[in-house]
């Protein structure tokens, strides 16, 4: 089953407007060449019309880094699916381990706002991993199977399609460890798996689930030459020009 890489760049809290169109061109700029590589670019709430405006005729998606389930009412400083809609973004991240650590977001609070996403055309990038201390004590299993249901709980095929999920372990993220190959193939074959049994084989064989965690140019290749990663959410190396291209030329490759 052949399906198309798709590499995100989570821009976290990085970037004000004049940067994140510097570096939206920039990225524009060098990746006509890119066919076959699905690019999406999460920048800042604030950053979204002006990146928008920067892609809108390219191949480049744009996506929010999370989103409120809510879609009015006094919830002071959060966002709804129909306001990142309308800045001209087609996706959302949600779940992100930095937003279950920092935010206090459970698998509940996940499966919400991917339910309120799907409800208003926004594609989810649903984020599941384990920390360092629950891989060590050997419960990532568990703790996978755990988070990936919870997320997904409720959903029917056709919401699946839009949905692509990334693993990201913990431990690996923003640290410089990356995952082994090995390792993080064995993880993605098991949410491949658990799609398949809730949904079938036809949702988990076009499921694209995205690695992340310490992506750059030096490992994308062997990641993304596993059978069951079909992209990455990269986190530091997103930030240039010069270190992103590279792990987008690394996919187009393959
Ligand atoms: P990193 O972040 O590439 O800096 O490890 C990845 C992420 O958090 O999405």
């Amino acid at each position: 089953m052949k399906r198309n890489k798709v590499i995100a760049g989570n821009w976290k809290l990085h970037k004000s407007n004049t940067e994140a169109q510097q570096l939206a061109n920039q990225i524009k700029i060098r990746s006509t060449d890119i066919k076959n590589t699905d690019i999406i670019l999460c920048p800042p709430f604030t950053a979204l019309t002006v990146i928008y405006d920067v892609v809108k005729d390219s191949a480049i998606g744009l996506g929010a880094q999370n989103m409120y389930w809510e879609k009015s009412g006094a919830f002071t400083g959060e966002i709804n699916a129909e306001m990142i809609k309308s800045t001209g973004a087609g996706y959302v991240i949600i779940g992100h381990s930095e937003r279950r650590q920092y935010f206090a977001e459970t698998d509940e609070t996940v499966n919400k706002k991917i339910k309120a996403a799907l409800d208003e055309g926004l594609k989810p990038i649903v984020c599941v991993g384990e920390s360092l201390d629950q891989r060590e004590t050997g419960i990532t299993a568990q703790i996978i199977e755990t988070q990936v249901t919870g997320a997904l709980a409720g959903l029917n095929e056709q919401q699946m399609a839009e949905i692509i999920i990334a693993y990201e372990p913990v431990w690996a993220i923003g640290t410089g460890k990356t995952a082994s190959p090995e390792q993080a193939q064995e993880v993605h074959a098991q949410i491949r798996s658990l799609v398949n049994k809730q949904f079938g084989d036809a949702v988990s064989e076009n499921i694209r689930i995205q690695y992340g965690g310490s992506v750059k140019a030096e490992n994308a290749e062997i990641l993304l030459s596993q059978p069951d990663i079909d992209g990455a959410l990269v986190g530091g190396a997103c930030l240039k020009a010069e270190t992103f291209l590279p792990i987008i030329q690394a996919a187009e490759k393959l």
